[in-house]
Formats: structure tokens, C-alpha cells, sequence
């Protein structure tokens, strides 16, 4: 595995001589940061060794390098979800390559679905916390003390420090954000009333099917993570509606925007 790690990163720099120091997974609908990014070289993961394929409808699959708010990115368009049937380290792998191309922080952004009563469609939430529902973890299996220790501290896994700046951003534009805790389960089936209603009661603010592998890997190598997520829909008692992918990708266009405002304005407080 770290063999595999470090051949992809030194493919990888054989192709591009920039040296991303932020390393950004874009989610559903958030394609609007892309245009943001002065681009310098694109490489589509199939060209990538050792790199997993994305299959899911929405999402391509291109390791973006170029400036973004004054600093060098690495931004992953399109992700890799443990619903597809990667395994957890598969899903992780692309985190563990950018540590390697050098990146310092990670900046990752998805769609979920709303289960505190205070939250509104098209709402924006910074990540705070999150709750493992993966029936696994991208660290079992032998540790490579090379990327981090056997049982990492997970006591910080959204840097306050992040939180804190894009607070400031956000009520510098006038725009409203949520703060709350984010359950990451397999999918992909959204959840039955009864599912949404356990996913609140575990004291998670919104649900999702993805960040968790990502943010874990991340912290397991030390590396400070902002994570934000636009609700698409809610599974509140009585608010609770029929969704389809089609919708969860309407919702994050309209949010798209202030995301990437937030996200671009963050990225030079840093
Ligand atoms: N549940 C799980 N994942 C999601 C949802 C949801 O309601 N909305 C967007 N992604």
C-alpha cells in the first residue's frame, strides 16, 4: 500500500511541477469552485497508476492542479464512495497520495440530508464533528507507521482554527452557515424515516454517504480538515419527502455559490 501511495505521488510529480499546499475533495454539485481555480495541469484519474475509477453519474474524475485565493490546490473532481464498492482504503488512497504531492490542510465540501429541526433546505453547515456509521474504518488492517500511529486521536478532526476563520467569512458576505455534526453511512439508499430519526438521535446534525473515509485517512497523517455540506433535504419528522439524486443535485447547485465564496475567502486566511 505506502509502496503504491508513493509511486502514484512520484507519477503524478513527474507530470506536474506545481506543489499543491491544499488539498480540496469536491462534492455533489459543487463544480463552481473549479471555475475559481486558475488551472494549470489536469490529469483524469484513469491515467492516474493505482488510482480508483469513478463510476457514479454526476461525478468525473480529474486531479485538478492550480491556484486558487493565492495558494497552490490539488482539488479531486469527482470522489470515490464506499457505495460504489471500494473498499475503504480505496476510498482513502487519493487523500494519501496528495500528503505525499505535499498538501498541509484538506478542503472538502458534500450534500447531505438535514436531520436537526432548525436546519432549511439550501442551508450551508461547517462540518464540527462527525460520527462513523460505516460498518468499517480506511485504518483497519496492519498501520503504516509511515502515515500515522495504530490509534490515531480523532479529538480535532475539524480544525477549530478553520471553523473559527470561515465563521468570519461567512458574516463578513451575509451568509447564513449551520455548525453541527455529520453521520457518514454507506448508501446509497437515502434513509427510511425511522433511519433519519436514529441518525438524530446518535447526535448528528445532518447525513451523508461520504467525508468520513477522507477526513479519517487525513487525520490519521495529522492533516487539518475544514469540511462543509450543503442540506439538500431533510429527514425531520413531517418534513420528510420523496428525494432523488436529481434533487440533492439542484439544492447544491443554488448553494453552490456561497460555498465557494466561503471556501475561495478561506483559502487565503490560510
Ligand atoms: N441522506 C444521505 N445522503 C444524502 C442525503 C440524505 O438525505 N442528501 C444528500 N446526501
Amino acid at each position: 500500500m505506502l509502496e503504491q501511495i508513493k509511486s502514484t505521488a512520484a507519477y503524478i510529480q513527474s507530470k506536474v511541477s506545481l506543489q499543491p499546499e491544499i488539498g480540496i475533495i469536491l462534492g455533489t454539485g459543487l463544480g463552481g469552485l473549479v471555475k475559481e481555480i486558475n488551472i494549470k495541469h489536469v490529469i483524469p484519474y484513469e491515467e492516474i497508476p493505482n488510482f480508483p475509477v469513478s463510476t457514479v453519474e454526476g461525478h468525473s474524475g480529474k486531479l485538478i492542479f492550480g491556484e486558487l485565493g493565492g495558494k497552490n490546490v490539488v482539488a479531486m473532481q469527482g470522489r470515490f464512495h464506499y457505495y460504489e464498492g471500494y473498499t475503504m482504503q480505496q476510498v482513502a488512497f487519493p487523500v494519501r497520495v496528495m500528503k505525499f504531492l505535499g498538501i498541509q490542510k484538506l478542503f472538502v465540501s458534500n450534500a447531505s440530508g438535514g436531520v436537526n429541526p432548525d436546519f432549511s433546505i439550501g442551508d450551508l453547515m461547517i462540518i464540527n464533528d462527525h460520527i462513523n456509521l460505516f460498518p468499517s474504518n480506511p485504518l483497519i488492517g496492519q498501520n503504516i507507521a509511515e502515515l500515522g500511529p495504530r490509534f490515531p486521536d480523532m479529538s480535532e478532526a475539524y480544525s477549530k482554527e478553520l471553523i473559527a476563520k470561515a465563521k468570519k467569512v461567512a458574516a463578513a458576505n451575509n451568509i447564513k452557515v449551520q455548525e453541527g455534526v455529520y453521520a457518514g453511512l454507506t448508501g446509497p439508499t437515502f434513509e427510511t424515516p425511522a433511519e433519519y430519526k436514529y441518525v438524530h438521535a446518535t447526535g448528528a446534525d445532518a447525513v451523508g454517504m461520504s467525508t468520513v473515509p477522507e477526513i479519517i485517512a487525513a487525520r490519521h497523517m495529522s492533516i487539518p480538515c475544514f469540511a462543509m455540506s450543503i442540506i439538500t433535504d431533510l429527514g425531520v419528522p413531517g418534513k420528510i419527502v420523496e428525494v432523488t439524486h436529481k434533487d440533492v443535485q439542484e439544492v447544491a447547485a443554488l448553494a453552490e455559490k456561497k460555498m465557494t465564496l466561503i471556501m475561495k475567502e478561506l483559502m487565503k486566511l490560510i
